[in-house]
């Protein structure tokens, strides 16, 4: 009975959403991805034609859809959508994102974009983002959604390492840059001469650049803070709406300008103010709907930055001081993580790895042994040589320490890493007796760093390997321990 409640309750919150694809593989990644998460219900289409037909029986909250496809093309479906259904979002998937295709997209009114080769975390998120967005956006108080959804939003984020911003593919962590982009994609997206980003500071009622952007020429040549346009932001401010202002009455603003609030939660984190080029044309309405629809979006993703960098610095903060705890009884591990750290992200990068991968190898490194905080030190400070059980006991750590971290669902990719450090290439590592590639890679280059380290330092039971003795080792196991590939790229830059 229970049961059957709680399945009609999820019958009942189940987002409906569309994939068209003609090519099938990509198709069903997307539609596996989404349905094994449990939260929609996926239908498909393998055209623009197809997806119309599917319209014509069902609604659906929001559309994926590849942009190259024979027959109807997917912009041509994009189109189709916005007249015939406007409270679809609709998600294309590009393999050549360029600044063009993404303005034209967004100005027919796509909310964002997938390049290929995509990944599943980048997928779940931004369906997500933007099916919470459409709610936001739909619902009468804004204010009420946000507070019901206040805890839920706080565990979404949680599980969620990546943000993406609207054309902003791999977005830096600086605040800064997001900024300028923002600023950037708003010149192109209206055709206009100046914009800037000025974030309002409550208490002095002041306003402050944070980012400007000029279409051409220098952006020293223009203020954006006059005495003009502080009256029109300061209107903004106050009415938390977004304006456009189409007059010849002021050199400042004239001939038109829109300027629009950028909210984080629900307060006025400041306002992105846009200008049109001198004795042109003036702004349209439809200029200020893409502002608009920009500033939201915009709003909505650096409110997930900024909540998911305050949830990642406290979670960081109590980690390590985990791993303190450790170093008060052994300062090896802490010494030898610090060490095994910096040397895996140097291999990484010297591997090319992006940078992504080496901010996790940063995390995994100094979290790799954190499982020896369950080994008894009668056992972790042995001097002499372990017997069978003890080593058995040392063999826990990388599953104990994938347990201590489990609870912080946003160290996914880190857990593994963690999990697979002493699994061996030949597959006699533990604890899963792993094998080759099937051994996540950065765990390969985890290992490597780990027994390089592990093999120049004292330890308790024997003395320090030459370098050159050490590297005679990791040939000679690779293949039985280590990947060919790391081993290769480490010694290259040993
Ligand atoms: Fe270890």
């Amino acid at each position: 009975m229970i049961r059957k409640a709680h399945a009609e309750q999820n019958q009942k919150i189940q987002k409906k959403i569309l994939v068209v694809d003609d090519y099938l593989p990509t198709r069903k990644l997307i539609i596996d991805t989404l349905t094994t998460s449990g939260n929609y219900r996926v239908d498909e289409a393998e055209n623009g034609q197809q997806a119309v037909h599917r319209f014509d029986e069902s609604d659906y909250d929001l559309v994926i859809s590849d942009i190259m496809m024979p027959g109807m093309s997917g912009m041509d479906l994009l189109h189709w959508i916005r007249e015939k259904n406007p409270g679809a979002a609709v998600i294309m998937i590009t393999g050549n994102p360029t600044t063009d295709l993404t303005v034209s997209a967004i100005k027919k009114g796509a909310v964002d974009f997938l390049t290929k080769p995509f990944d599943i975390d980048e997928l779940l998120y931004k369906v997500d983002i933007h099916l919470r967005q459409k709610e936001m956006l739909s619902a009468q108080s804004m204010r009420d959604i946000l507070e019901q959804n206040r805890i839920k939003d706080t565990t979404v984020e949680l599980s969620k390492r990546s943000y993406i911003y609207d054309a902003i593919e791999d977005a830096p962590m600086d605040n800064d840059v997001i900024f300028e982009k923002i600023a950037e994609l708003s010149l192109q997206l209206v055709d206009g001469e100046i914009c800037a980003i000025l974030l309002y500071d409550d208490a002095s009622r002041e306003f402050h650049v944070k980012a400007i952007r000029a279409s051409k020429g220098d952006v020293r040549d223009h203020s954006m803070q006059s005495a003009a346009l502080k009256m029109v932001y300061n209107e903004v401010i106050e009415r938390r709406e977004a304006v456009l202002v189409n007059s010849n009455d002021h050199p400042d603003v004239s001939p038109s300008l829109i300027c629009a609030p950028l909210m984080i939660r629900n307060a006025i984190l400041g306002i992105l103010s846009i200008r049109k080029k001198k004795n042109r044309e003036v702004f349209s309405k439809r200029d200020l709907h893409h502002i608009l629809s920009l500033t939201k979006r915009a709003s909505l993703n650096l409110e997930n930055k900024i909540l998911y960098e305050s949830i990642y610095s406290s979670v960081m903060d109590t980690l390590s001081s985990l791993i303190s705890s450790i170093q008060a009884r052994d300062c090896y591990t802490e010494e030898h993580s610090m060490r095994v750290t910096r040397e895996a992200m140097r291999l990484a990068r010297s591997m090319k790895f992006p940078e992504k991968d080496i901010e996790s190898l940063r995390i995994a490194g100094m979290l790799h042994d954190i499982g020896k905080i369950a080994v008894p030190d009668s056992i972790l400070l042995k001097p002499g040589k372990l017997s069978e059980e003890e080593y058995l006991i040392i063999k826990n750590h990388p599953t104990i320490g994938e347990n201590i971290v489990k609870p912080i669902i946003l160290l996914e990719k880190e857990r593994r890493i963690i999990q697979c450090h002493h699994e061996r290439w030949d597959g006699s590592g533990y604890p899963h007796g792993l094998k080759g590639p099937d051994i996540p890679v950065l765990a390969r280059i985890l290992a490597v760093a780990d027994a390089y380290d592990a093999m120049t330092n004292n330890r308790p039971y024997r003395p320090a390997m030459s370098r050159e003795r050490a590297i005679e080792e990791l040939i000679q196991n690779v293949n039985v321990q280590f990947d060919p590939d790391v081993v290769n790229a480490y010694i290259k830059i040993l």
